[in-house]
């Protein structure tokens, strides 16, 4: 296990500036990122509720504080931005780091190295926060305080019918490389190797409901690497990584 010291040290070595956002009824505000520690799990829990309250259990697994305190007690880091007011928490982000016997959802995918993995392992946005694009600002610290801890490997799942989730974590360079059962329900998974070049060439678009077709591509070793439809996607791209990871 990575010390809880070096992860909180790695963290705030890549902490990004406050951010001008904007609230649910357009009035600017400004939040700042805050690495949690388990004294904040009250905090992160409560959005936890909140959100889980109001999403079906298949799009967002629910997870009790006990998971958070652990994540906060050296399985990973607690990532979040508050309002620089009211110090409210707007968002949250969860990374863990797997060590060489804990499971992680890479598995799925052949990925078997845990100590060079790190794993989103959930993220919410406050309601009224939405549209902020602060998954997508979680997402790039948890990248780089992996990459500083020295894991090379992001892994990632989502559901199919969370929309704005997997389009944040296709930006973020992230690529669908399987799709399974797991935390019970049907998720993409996905994976990025911070030491290599991102895929290119030709993608070939796949119905966002063809999970038949998109299952077809990935046991080819195709890949789903973005999407067509900017802000309402229509439908998924796939490219041939056959021999890539
Ligand atoms: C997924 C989630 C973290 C994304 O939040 P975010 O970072 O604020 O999203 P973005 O800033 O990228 O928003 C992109 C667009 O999607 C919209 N959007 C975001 N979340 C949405 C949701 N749950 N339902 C409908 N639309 C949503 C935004 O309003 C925005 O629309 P616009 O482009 O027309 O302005 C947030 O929806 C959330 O907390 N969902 C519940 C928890 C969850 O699903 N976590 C991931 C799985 S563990």
């Amino acid at each position: 296990m990575t010390a809880v010291a070096d992860i909180v040290r790695a963290a705030h070595r890549e902490r990004p500036q406050a951010l001008a956002a904007r609230d649910a009824l357009g009035g600017p505000l400004v939040l700042r990122a805050v690495v949690l520690g388990a004294s904040d799990v009250s905090r992160v829990s409560d959005l936890h509720e909140r959100v889980c309250a109001a999403a079906s259990p298949d799009t967002v697994r629910h997870d009790p504080p006990e998971f958070f305190i652990r994540v906060a007690s050296g399985e990973g880091a607690l990532l979040g931005f508050e309002g620089a007011e009211d110090g409210r928490l707007a968002a949250y982000g969860v990374v863990t780091f797997p060590g060489p016997d804990t499971d992680h959802c890479g598995r799925l995918i052949g990925l078997a190295d845990g100590p060079l993995v790190a794993q989103f392992n959930g993220v919410a946005v406050d309601p009224s926060l939405r549209g902020n694009g602060l998954q997508r600002h979680l997402g790039r610290w948890r990248m780089a305080t992996a990459a500083r801890l020295g894991r090379r490997h992001v892994v990632s799942t989502a559901s199919p019918r969370n929309v704005p989730s997997w389009v944040n974590l296709l930006s973020l360079g992230l690529v669908i490389r399987g799709l399974h059962v797991t935390y019970g329900a049907l998720r993409y998974v996905f994976h990025t190797d911070l030491e290599a070049d991102m895929p290119r060439g030709d993608a070939r678009p796949v119905g966002l409901d063809d999970l038949a077709g998109q299952r077809k591509l990935l046991a080819a070793g195709w890949g789903g690497v973005g999407w067509t439809g900017g802000r309402r996607p229509e439908a998924l791209l796939f490219a041939d990584l056959t021999g890539r990871r």
